[in-house]
């Protein structure tokens, strides 16, 4: 696919040490094992190395020495990471000895090694719920400067390329908060636009979805959107903000220009943001499913440092672009 490859191109000018906690699960080390042999990263396992390389030697894997393997039971770093901990949630009030049973689970390791500098990127979620994988990172990466929410974005390759930018449409939230407020969904939509730029590498012109077009409507839900397209006018004036439209509104043009006319965006939407998590899951996976389209991610935006989750029923190939993704973030082309 163009749109991965030339991900990885720009990933290999500058590697990035991307950590992978599940390293003892199989597609995990296929993919560490591509990613190596394509040299755009740098890969960290987290496991244990003999068990790593065992398991390496039964998949034939050529590439996996190249990779650092840590020990979550035994690293040097271990209590310098649990001091972290202690003075990052002192105000919970964690205490040492919960820190250094926390740091030994894979996926606390791997954000603390982002938190120390240590790796500059994550991706995991092969073997993982996606709560599991979030929450260390809520808890210990926290958010980027002056957002308040993270939110997961869907980069959608359709079939049919009439619609979007030649056929590549950005779609969030769809992973991650179940119901944002007006702020809130001002935040996800700014920030979405945000990951178009850099990731789909398109201008965004963002639809902020309802079930109601520039009030034909009313219900709070519809007040809602409206209120979030003005805050978000206002937190990114230089961003294409449509709202609240209709989703056949957002992306047909005869429609667009009949239900909102004048508008350069309605009809001609390449981002949709949706109220809800609900509504953006569920969309996705039906034009994922229904339309054949490629859907690519979630890439998780709104973090300190780039995370992000895999579906668990992911394919090697998926963590493999996913890292590809992770890298440009690290690389701070996000
Ligand atoms: N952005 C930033 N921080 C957050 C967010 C968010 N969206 N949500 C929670 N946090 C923070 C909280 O402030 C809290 O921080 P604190 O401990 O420092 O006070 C910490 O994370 C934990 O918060 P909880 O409310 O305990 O979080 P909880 O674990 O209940 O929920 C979660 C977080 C797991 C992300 C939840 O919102 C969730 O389950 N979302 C749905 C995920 C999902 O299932 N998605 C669909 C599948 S993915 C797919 O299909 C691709």
């Amino acid at each position: 696919m163009e749109f991965i490859k030339q991900l990885k191109e720009k990933a290999s000018q500058n590697k990035k040490r991307i950590v992978l906690p599940e390293g003892l699960e199989e597609r995990t080390l296929k993919a560490a094992d591509t990613i190596l042999g394509e040299g755009f990263a740098e890969v960290i396992l987290i496991g244990n190395p003999d068990k790593v390389k065992a398991e390496a030697s039964t998949y034939q894997l050529e590439h996996i020495d190249q990779a650092l393997i840590v020990d979550p039971e035994s690293h040097d770093r271990m209590d310098a990471y649990a001091d972290m901990m202690v003075e990052i949630r002192k105000k919970k009030g964690l205490t040492k000895d919960e820190a250094l049973t926390l740091i030994k689970n894979p996926l606390f390791l791997a954000v603390m090694m982002i938190k120390a500098g240590d790796a500059d990127g994550e991706v995991a979620g092969a073997d993982n719920a996606t709560g599991d994988v979030l929450r260390p990172a809520f808890q210990y990466v926290k958010t980027a400067p002056g957002i308040s929410v993270v939110s997961g974005a869907f980069i959608m390759i359709l079939k049919d390329k009439e619609f979007g930018e030649d056929g590549m449409m950005v779609f969030a939230d769809c992973a991650v908060h179940p119901n944002p407020t007006a702020e809130e969904l001002a935040e996800i939509a700014v920030a979405t636009g945000r990951t178009t730029q850099a990731i789909a590498g398109f201008e965004p012109k963002i639809a902020m979805l309802s079930f109601s077009t520039k009030g034909s409507a009313k219900h709070e839900m519809v007040d809602k959107v409206a209120k979030a397209t003005e805050l978000a006018k206002q937190l990114a004036p230089d961003l294409k903000i449509e709202g609240e439209l209709q989703s056949d509104a957002a992306i047909i043009p005869a429609i667009g220009q009949k239900k909102a006319p004048g508008s350069d965006i309605a009809g001609q939407a390449n981002v949709l943001v949706f109220p809800t998590l609900e509504t953006g899951n569920i969309a996705y996976k039906l034009v994922q499913r229904m339309a054949h389209a490629e859907a690519i991610g979630p890439v998780l935006q709104g973090m300190a440092a780039p995370i992000n989750d895999l579906s668990r029923g992911c394919s090697v190939s998926d963590i493999v672009n996913l890292v590809a993704i992770t890298a440009n973030q690290a690389a701070g082309i996000v």
